[in-house]
C-alpha cells in the first residue's frame, strides 16, 4: 500500500537509522523526514539515503503548527513516526524550558495537526506512533524490571517532559480516538549518536588521551540496546503494535557505568594498537549528575510474546562495530562537533 509517513527527528541518531531501515525496506512508502536541525539534527547521517526517489528532507520546527499541519495536507500524511525531541538529560538539568518547549508543545503540536487533518479524511489507516523512553520510569533498585504497567515517576526535566508528552498522546487517544501507540525504550548505541551521550564521548575521549568523567561512583546502571533493533522494533511496532498500546523495548543488556566504561576502554585501546591498561588512568570520578537515576532495566516480554522481535545482536558485537565506526569515523566526529556540516546543509536548503 502506498503510504505517506512522517518522520519527526529523522536527523538524529535514532531517527536517521529508522528514516534509512525505512527509505531502504519499503520502496512504495514515501518518507517525509521532518527535523529542525538543531545541534544534534545532522543530514551528514543520511547522505546515502538523500537521493532516494521515495524520501524527503523537510525542515521545520514541530513547536510551528501553522506549518506542521501545512505538511500534514502537503503531504497527505498517513503515519507519523515521532522522535524529534532534546534527549541529553545534562542538557535539561541546564535549560528545562526548552524541553517543555520541544517535547510537551512540540508533540503536541503534532497530536493537534493529526487530529486536525485525519478527522477530515478518516482515522481508519492512520497511525501515530510516538517514541519514549523508559526513563518516564524512575529508578529502580538492585532489582526488578520496568513492566508497561510500572507507574511513570520521572526525576529529571527530560524525563518528566517525555512523561508528559506521553500523556498527551494517550490523552488524545482517549478522548479524541485518535489511532496512537508508544514505546519506551532504554539506552541505545551505535553509528551516528552525538558525542555527549557516555558511549561516543568516552570513545573519542580515549582516541585522544583525555579524561573519562564518571559521574558519581559509576554505580549507575543502564540497560543498552544497539540502535539497529531499535529501528527494527519500531518497524514491527508501527506495522504490527496494537492501537492504544506501550510496548517496551530493552536490551536485556544491563552494564554498572564502571564495568561498560572498562570494557570500552580495553576494545579501544586493542583497536588503536595500544597495550592493554595504556588508558585506564583516563578514568576520572567527578560530581554526579543531579537527581541521577541509578539504575533502568526493561522487560520488554510484551514485544517479543505479541509481536515476535528481540534484539539481533550480542552486546560483545555491538560495541566492537560501535568503536570500529567512531575510529574510522573522525571526520564525521569533527563534522557535528564543529558545526560545519550544519552550516553546509543550512546553505544547500537555503534556511
Ligand atoms: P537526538 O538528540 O540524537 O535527535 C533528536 C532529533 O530531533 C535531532 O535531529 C534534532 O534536530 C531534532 N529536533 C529537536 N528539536 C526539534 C524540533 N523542535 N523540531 C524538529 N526537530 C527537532 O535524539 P535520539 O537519541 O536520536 O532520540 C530520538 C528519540 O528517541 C527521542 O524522542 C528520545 O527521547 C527517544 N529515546 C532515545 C533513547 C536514546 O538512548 N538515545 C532511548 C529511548 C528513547
Ligand atoms: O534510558 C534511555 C535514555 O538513555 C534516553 O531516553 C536518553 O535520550 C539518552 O540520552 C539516555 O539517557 P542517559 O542519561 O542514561 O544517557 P547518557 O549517555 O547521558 O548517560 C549514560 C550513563 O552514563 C548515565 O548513568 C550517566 C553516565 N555518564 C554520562 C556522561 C555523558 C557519565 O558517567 N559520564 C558522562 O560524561
Amino acid at each position: 500500500m502506498k503510504r505517506s509517513i512522517l518522520i519527526t527527528g529523522g536527523a538524529g541518531f535514532i531517527g536517521s537509522h529508522v528514516v534509512r531501515l525505512f527509505v531502504n525496506k519499503y520502496p512504495e512508502y514515501n518518507i517525509i523526514n521532518l527535523d529542525k536541525l538543531t545541534y544534534a539534527g545532522n543530514l551528514a547521517n543520511l547522505k546515502d539515503v538523500e537521493n532516494k526517489p521515495n524520501y524527503v528532507f523537510v525542515k521545520a520546527d514541530i513547536c510551528d503548527f501553522d506549518t506542521i499541519l501545512s505538511i500534514f495536507d502537503k503531504y497527505s500524511i498517513d503515519g507519523v513516526i515521532h522522535l524529534a525531541a532534546e534527549s541529553h538529560v545534562d542538557r535539561s538539568i541546564k535549560d528545562p524550558f526548552l524541553f517543555a518547549q520541544t517535547n510537551v508543545i512540540g508533540t503536541l503540536s503534532l497530536l493537534q495537526a493529526a487530529k486536525a487533518t485525519w478527522e477530515k479524511s478518516g482515522v481508519e489507516t492512520k497511525l501515530f506512533y510516538h517514541i519514549s523512553t523508559d526513563e518516564v520510569y524512575g529508578s529502580l533498585g538492585s532489582e526488578g524490571f520496568f513492566t508497561e504497567e510500572t507507574p511513570y515517576d520521572p526525576h529529571s526535566p527530560y524525563s518528566a517532559s517525555k512523561a508528559s508528552s506521553d500523556h498527551f498522546v494517550k490523552a488524545f487517544h482517549d478522548t479524541y480516538g485518535l489511532p496512537a501507540v508508544i514505546s519506551n525504550c532504554s539506552n541505545n548505541y551505535g553509528p551516528y549518536q552525538f558525542p555527549e551521550k557516555l558511549i561516543p564521548l568516552f570513545i573519542n575521549n580515549i582516541r585522544n588521551n583525555k579524561p573519562l568523567p564518571v559521574y558519581g561512583k559509576g554505580e549507575n546502571v543502564r540497560d543498552w540496546l544497539y540502535v539497529i533493533d531499535h529501528a527494527r522494533a519500531i518497524d514491527v511496532i508501527f506495522h504490527k503494535g496494537r492501537v492504544g498500546e506501550t510496548y517496551n523495548i530493552g536490551g536485556f543488556n544491563e552494564w554498572k557505568n564502571i564495568d561498560l566504561i572498562k570494557v570500552m576502554i580495553k576494545v579501544t585501546d586493542r583497536l588503536l594498537g595500544r597495550n592493554e591498561g595504556a588508558s585506564d588512568s583516563l578514568i576520572t570520578y567527578v560530581t554526579d549528575r543531579a537527581g541521577h537515576d541509578l539504575r533502568y532495566a526493561i522487560d520488554s516480554g510484551k514485544l517479543k510474546n505479541e509481536l515476535g522481535w528481540e534484539p539481533s545482536l550480542q552486546f560483545e558485537e555491538g560495541i566492537e562495530k560501535t568503536v570500529q565506526w567512531y575510529l574510522d569515523n573522525q571526520e564525521w566526529l569533527d563534522g557535528v562537533t564543529s558545526g560545519e556540516y550544519q552550516e553546509y546543509y543550512k546553505k544547500m536548503y537555503s534556511v
